[in-house]
């Protein structure tokens, strides 16, 4: 059965609840649709060495990974307030180096309506694996 968008936002939720955001107290889950039909869930992770804090993104591609899966099919991420909690810079390319230009990011200020964009409208004319020589 497919997955739906409502369980990736409860995925998500549910990974939102365990961050650890003890500095800024701004919490974020993301939830990651893999190519082996699984969902992947990550939260942010602080450090009070500030800079070397994880997103959740990331941590959700880890488990990817570390999982089997190769590739994004779509990606929700949640946090608080009530505007999109869009991935940041980093993450937008760290999300653009497993998915296909097409795939779609949700996201989600859970006070709010979800954003739905592609990868390739929040990173445009962006670099990939494809650039490198094989
Ligand atoms: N954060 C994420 O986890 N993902 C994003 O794309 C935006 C920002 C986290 C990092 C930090 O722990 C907190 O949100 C505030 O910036």
């Amino acid at each position: 059965m497919a997955v739906t968008d409502a369980e990736l936002f409860a995925a998500a939720e549910a990974v939102r609840a365990k961050a650890y955001a003890p500095y800024s107290r701004f919490s974020v889950g993301a939830a990651i649709l893999a190519d082996d039909g699984k969902i992947y869930v990550g939260c942010n992770i602080e450090n009070a060495a500030y800079p070397v804090g994880n997103c959740a993104e990331p941590s959700a591609i880890a488990a990817m990974i570390a999982g089997g899966a190769k590739r994004i099919k779509r990606i929700y991420v949640t946090g608080p307030g009530s505007s999109p909690v869009t991935p940041c810079g980093g993450c937008r390319q760290r999300i653009r180096e497993f998915a296909d230009q097409d795939v779609v990011v949700i996201s989600h200020g859970i006070d709010g309506a979800p954003l739905v964009q592609t990868i390739a409208q929040l990173l445009p004319y962006s670099f990939g694996p494809e650039y490198l020589p094989k």
